[in-house]
C-alpha cells in the first residue's frame, strides 16, 4: 500500500541524518523511524551481534506494516544486509553504504579517507568496494567514542571537537575526501570540515540511498503523493532521546 510508512532504522540516533535527506527528496511518504539507541553503538559489536538487532529491528519494522525498509546506518548494511535480502526476498530493502564511489569518481587516484566504526572497517563489504578504486590511496579512520557523544546530545561540545582534533590530526591537508562512513558523522561534519580545511571535501552516503528508496519505491509503483509523516520511536525509554531525534531532524 502507498501510504504505509518506511522504516528507518539506525543503531541511535544516526539515521536521522538519512531520515533528513529522504524526507527532502519525498515529503509525501509516512516516516517510521526506529533509534535503537539502547544498545548502541553498535559499531563496538561482534558481527553476530549487529545481526540479530538488525534482523530484530528489521521484523519490528515489518510487523509495523513498513512498505520498505532504509538501514540508515552503514555497520548494520556491512554486517547484516544480505541476510536481510535472504530473509525477506519479496522486500524492498536499501542499505547506506559509505560515499566511496563518489569519492573515487571524483579523486581516481587522489587520497581518500574513510571514517567509520569498527565493526565497518573491518567487514568484507568495505574491502570489496576498496578493490574496485585500486589507484586510489584510501586511509581507514575509527574514531572511538564519536558515536556515543553524539548519542549523548553533545555534537557540538568542545570535547568533541579535541576528540575530532586528535583523531584527523594526520589527516590534515593530506585527504582529497573523507568520506564519512557512519551516519552519525553528518552531525559534526561542519567541526571536521574546520579542522580539515576547505581542500577535503567531506561526502556521505544519505542523499545516494534516499536516491536509490525513491527509485526503488518508483519501480514497484509504491510512492506516496502525501501528505507524508514522521513517527520517531527509540528502544531507549527517555523523553530527552526524542527530543534530541527531533533536534536533529529539525536542523
Ligand atoms: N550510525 C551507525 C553507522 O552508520 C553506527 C553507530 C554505532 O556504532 O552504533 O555506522
Amino acid at each position: 500500500m502507498k501510504t504505509a510508512p518506511i522504516g528507518v532504522f539506525d543503531s541511535g540516533v544516526g539515521g536521522i541524518s538519512v531520515l533528513r535527506e529522504l524526507a527532502a527528496l519525498l515529503p509525501g511518504e509516512n516516516y517510521l523511524y526506529f533509534g535503537d539507541s539502547a544498545n548502541a553503538p553498535y559499531g563496538e559489536k561482534t558481527t553476530e551481534e549487529v545481526r540479530q538487532l538488525t534482523l530484530r529491528a528489521a521484523q519490528m519494522l515489518f510487523d509495523r506494516g513498513a512498505k520498505a525498509l532504509v538501514v540508515a546506518c552503514n555497520t548494520a548494511t556491512s554486517a547484516a544486509i544480505h541476510i536481510l535480502r535472504e530473509k525477506y526476498p519479496e522486500k524492498i530493502i536499501i542499505g547506506i553504504e559509505p560515499a566511496l564511489k563518489v569519492a573515487a569518481d571524483r579523486f581516481p587516484a587522489g587520497h581518500i579517507g574513510i571514517m567509520a566504526t569498527a565493526v565497518t572497517l573491518r567487514e568484507e563489504k568495505l574491502h570489496h568496494q576498496l578493490e574496485r578504486f585500486p589507484r586510489a590511496t584510501v586511509e581507514k579512520i575509527g574514531a572511538p567514542g564519536l558515536v556515543e557523544r553524539i548519542e549523548s546530545g553533545k555534537a557540538d561540545s568542545k570535547e568533541t571537537e579535541e576528540l575530532l582534533k586528535n583523531v584527523l590530526a594526520p589527516y590534515v591537508g593530506k585527504l582529497d575526501a573523507l568520506v564519512l562512513g557512519c551516519t552519525h558523522y553528518p552531525f559534526v561534519k561542519d567541526t571536521i570540515g574546520r579542522i580539515l580545511g576547505d581542500k577535503t571535501q567531506l561526502l556521505d552516503g544519505g542523499a545516494g540511498t534516499a536516491r536509490q528508496t525513491k527509485r526503488c519505491l518508483e519501480q514497484a509503483g509504491l510512492l506516496n503523493p502525501g501528505p507524508g509523516s514522521v513517527v520517531m520511536e527509540n528502544s531507549l525509554d527517555d523523553p530527552h532521546m526524542l527530543e534530541l531525534s527531533r533536534k536533529l531532524l529539525g536542523n
